[in-house]
């Protein structure tokens, strides 16, 4: 009989490195990789709108995670251009607003298409607008 031994923990340090290490991974520094990831975001989001509101029957956990993603998305976006000197106040008014839609999910399904087609317009005319200029100012002042 042969007996599998776990192999020893890791030391504390090299624990805390590894940990800095995928962090500094996880999030570009550079807007050129940021806006990369941002747009990646925008996909998904518009994606999973035209899937909830294609869907009958749109169930509150799948609402929740389209919630939470704009949620990252726009404290993201704001982070990001606000690092770049591109995020007006304007802006930043305008997630707070579709936050404040976002938040509020009605429990009715025909209440939810009308609140998820909201929200899609809301995303797509911000994607195209707001969010057009501000990643065209980010992008020329990121130029060496
Ligand atoms: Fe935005």
């Amino acid at each position: 009989m042969s007996l599998a031994l776990a192999p020893p923990p890791a030391p504390l340090a090299e624990t805390k490195a590894r940990v800095r290490t995928s962090r500094s991974r996880r999030w570009p520094r550079l807007w050129t990789e940021q806006s990369l990831l941002l747009e990646r975001q925008h996909e998904r989001i518009e994606a999973l709108l035209e899937q909830l509101i294609d869907g009958h029957g749109v169930s509150s956990e799948h609402c929740c995670r389209l919630v939470r993603s704009l949620g990252l998305h726009l404290r993201l976006e704001e982070r990001w251009l606000d690092q770049a000197g591109c995020l007006c106040p304007g802006h930043r008014v305008a997630h707070r607003q579709a936050a404040a839609l976002a938040a509020t999910i009605p429990a009715g399904a025909s209440e939810r298409l009308g609140w998820l087609m909201d929200l899609q317009q809301w995303f797509q005319h911000h994607r195209f607008g707001a969010d057009a200029v501000a990643y065209a100012r980010a992008s020329l002042s990121d130029q060496p």
